[in-house]
């Protein structure tokens, strides 16, 4: 069986293309959402092709306003792409002709769909790289009020996910906030390349039509113009750089998830997570579960998913553009959209946390992750910081062998350890005086965790 509708390249051959051949090959359903990207494409190549003489001004009057009326029929699916139109870039010149007749055929004077799909991704990742840099600004506003809110908290830091040292709970949250600023970083920099207009490239090999690249570049709003025309359309760097800091994002939300899901358990029990934010058990009725956080947590792999994707769909494709390319839509459009989408109810989430402080406050003060303050009160006195950490990690022994907390273990006992110690090591067994004693740059002591506030507000 063959297709019935006319597809944009068909002249040359004596047989219609298949129509299984067609339906396997058709990424309408994939690209229509690139279809106010390809709409405003051609309406900067069409201005620039009236003002270089190419096409005459009312031809392109004629196509503008046409363009105009199909964006509004797609967007209020008046218009609905099909499979048969082979690319949302065929469903809207074919309806053009349908409109205006004979002039929508200029519309691709000296343009390729190679260089057309180019500038759409371009415009496409410059609106999400947007959106996901305002979401994560998002969520770093709300990591600030949460830090602030938690600042003298005392919560237990963690590595190999062993009570470590007591930290303010601000600092935690502020670890994170300097993830998202690396990650909105990240995004900037990317952008400065995806602002970089291909328009103009043509096929691969440029155009003999006096095209104005520079025009039409302004035209959209890119910065620049690219330099080679082969590169311009086989360039796919910036869809696998997108995935990828979208993949370092999703990283990080799922190193945050992995907490919340943990510290929500009843093992940890340090945070409560609001019914409005928790899941059940159709089987289990006492069942509280972290599903949210789960699923950004596994979501994560498909984005990844993507980046490999990406990687492979490139890997050995030989100049200039391969149809393989037209693959690189759905991990885009898929990264794109599961990252923004769970950098924005991550937020939601954390807004949805408390942290338990009653039991934080009678966990941390009865731990062992005070120890590192006696090996730190005996290198005050002078001991090398080697043996101080022997000392202490024999009276830890004495600790767990005794079943007594290291605020319990008289002076008498500490001094059979060294004659260092006197009354004054007490104070240093209080996390809050554990963690308002660091001194160093950046550390999790109070006043520190106020001043990374500050900048982070400096910051947004
Ligand atoms: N739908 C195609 C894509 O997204 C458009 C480019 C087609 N170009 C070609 N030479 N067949 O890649």
């Amino acid at each position: 069986m063959s297709n019935k509708k006319e597809l944009l390249w068909q002249s040359r051959f004596s047989l219609p293309f298949d129509r299984d051949a067609l339906r396997f090959s058709s990424s309408v359903h994939v690209d229509k959402a690139l279809f106010r990207e390809d709409i405003q494409g051609s309406t900067a190549h069409v201005t620039m092709l009236a003002e270089e003489g190419i096409i005459t001004p009312e031809e392109a009057r004629q196509i503008i306003a046409g363009l105009r009326e199909i964006e509004t029929e797609l967007e209020t699916e008046a218009l609905v792409p099909h499979w048969e139109d082979e690319d949302i870039h065929t469903v809207i010149e074919n309806r053009l002709k349908e409109k205006i007749g004979a002039a929508a055929g200029k519309i691709h004077s000296g343009r390729s769909r190679n260089d057309q799909v180019a500038t759409d991704t371009r415009l496409y990742l410059r609106r999400q790289i947007r959106t996901l840099d305002a979401a994560l600004h998002g969520l770093q506003k709300i990591l600030v009020s949460k830090a602030d809110a938690c600042k003298e908290t005392i919560i237990f830091g963690y590595t190999h996910l062993q009570r470590a040292q007591p930290i303010s709970a601000g600092h935690y949250y502020l670890a994170y906030f300097n993830m998202f600023r690396r990650d909105r970083d990240r995004l900037a920099d990317l952008f400065r390349r995806v602002n970089i207009s291909p328009l103009g490239a043509a096929a691969f090999a440029g155009s003999t039509l006096p095209l104005n690249t520079e025009r039409s570049a302004v035209l959209l709003d890119f910065d620049g113009v690219f330099s080679n025309s082969i590169d311009a359309v086989s360039d796919r760097d910036i869809v696998i750089e997108f995935i990828s800091a979208c993949s370092m994002i999703m990283m990080h939300l799922s190193r945050f998830a992995e907490d919340l899901i943990l510290w929500s358990s009843y093992e940890f029990g340090y945070l409560e997570i609001s019914d409005a934010f928790a899941t059940g058990s159709s089987l289990m009725p006492q069942k509280k579960n972290a599903d949210i956080a789960e699923l950004v947590r596994g979501k994560t792999g498909r984005v990844y998913g993507s980046l490999v994707s990406m990687l492979t769909i490139m890997k050995g494709l030989p100049l200039s553009y391969n149809r393989d390319m037209q693959e690189d839509k759905p991990p885009l459009f898929d990264s794109a959209e599961t990252t923004i989408e769970c950098v924005s109810i991550f937020g939601k989430l954390l807004e949805h946390t408390t942290l338990r402080e009653e039991r934080l406050a009678k966990l941390t003060a009865e731990d062992l992750s005070l120890a590192t303050e006696i090996a730190e009160y005996l290198v005050r006195k002078q001991m090398p910081f080697r043996d101080a950490h022997r000392v202490t990690g024999r009276i830890v022994s004495h600790s767990i062998a005794s079943g007594k907390t290291l605020p319990n273990i008289t002076l008498e006992e500490y001094r059979t350890f060294s004659t260092l110690f006197e009354n004054d090591i007490y104070l240093s067994l209080k996390p809050e005086a554990s963690i308002r004693a660091k001194k160093s740059r950046g550390s999790c002591s109070f006043s520190s965790v106020e001043a990374q506030l500050e900048e982070a507000r400096k910051l947004l």
